[in-house]
């Protein structure tokens, strides 16, 4: 199997896409620490992969905080691939951004983001070989009303994605990240409301939502050795949106 041995990170596994992330990984033979700040959820997570004959644990980790990352740092140890998932997202539009949510967003999406790979690519570099994929958003890659600070945090991780491409491409560990579309994930669903989010579906190219196992297997493929040589990339798996532009809006 494509992880056999190997051991990966996915953080924001308790639901949505990074819990897809992870039963697809274990799936195919990695042992999985699933990371986010629900136990209870987290605990639905290991049970659904153990139940699919896969092996996860689970440790707790609130990313806006920097000692919980450098406890996630400890506790994971040596890992193989890292999937940058965790991520919040309140929308504004920016004459009603508030200082609260702004630093937020900025703490959770990219410092907690920073810090936790800084730690983790460390071991990944001394042993010659990892790869980390992040999940972004098309958010930072279009301007999209009502999402400047959410899609500017999500921007700064394609940037970071990158340059560490390049720092640590002789050590043998890649970068990447995946920019999701509109994807039917539960809580996404619940602040957009089904109803609206269906219709923007409607208005990508492929005229439907994208599923969380979507997104899913577009960050495998990018953590595997299938993608040996690409590094430094952000593809979007967005049914199209970023190609028709403003139109989808
Ligand atoms: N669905 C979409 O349309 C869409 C589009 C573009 C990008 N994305 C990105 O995709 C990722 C997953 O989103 P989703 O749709 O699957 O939503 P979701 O189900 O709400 O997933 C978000 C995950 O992040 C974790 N998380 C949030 N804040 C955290 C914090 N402070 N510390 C640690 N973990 C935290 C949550 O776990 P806990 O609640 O257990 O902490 C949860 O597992 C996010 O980064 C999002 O920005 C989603």
């Amino acid at each position: 199997m494509e992880f056999e041995n190997q051991t990966a990170l996915v953080t924001g596994s308790t639901s949505g896409i990074g819990r897809e992330v992870a039963l697809l990984l274990a799936e195919k033979g990695a042992f999985v620490i699933v990371s986010g700040r629900n136990a209870a959820k987290s605990a639905d997570t290991v049970s659904a992969i153990e139940a699919a004959g896969g092996k996860a644990r689970f440790v707790a980790a609130d990313l806006s905080d920097l000692d919980s990352v450098r406890n996630l740092t400890d506790e994971a140890g040596e890992v193989d691939v890292l999937v940058n998932n965790a991520g919040t997202y309140p929308f504004a539009p920016t004459l009603e951004q508030g200082l609260d949510t702004f630093e937020t967003l900025i703490q959770t999406n990219v410092r907690g983001t920073y810090f936790l790979t800084q730690a983790l690519v460390a071991k990944m570099a001394a042993k010659g070989s990892g790869s980390v994929v992040s999940v972004t958003t098309v958010a930072g890659l279009a301007g999209i009303a009502g999402t400047s600070v959410y899609g500017a945090s999500k921007a700064a991780v394609d940037s970071f994605t990158r340059a560490w491409a390049v720092e640590f491409g002789s050590s043998g560990v890649r970068f990447n990240a995946v920019a999701p579309g509109h994807t039917k994930t539960d809580n996404v669903t619940d602040m957009i409301g089904e109803d609206d989010f269906e219709a923007l579906g409607a208005r990508v190219p492929l005229g439907r939502l994208g599923s969380a196992r979507e997104i899913a297997e577009a960050v495998v493929f990018l953590a595997s050795p299938r993608a040996s040589y690409i590094t430094g990339v952000t593809l979007a798996a967005d049914g199209g949106f970023m190609a028709l532009g403003i139109a989808a809006q």
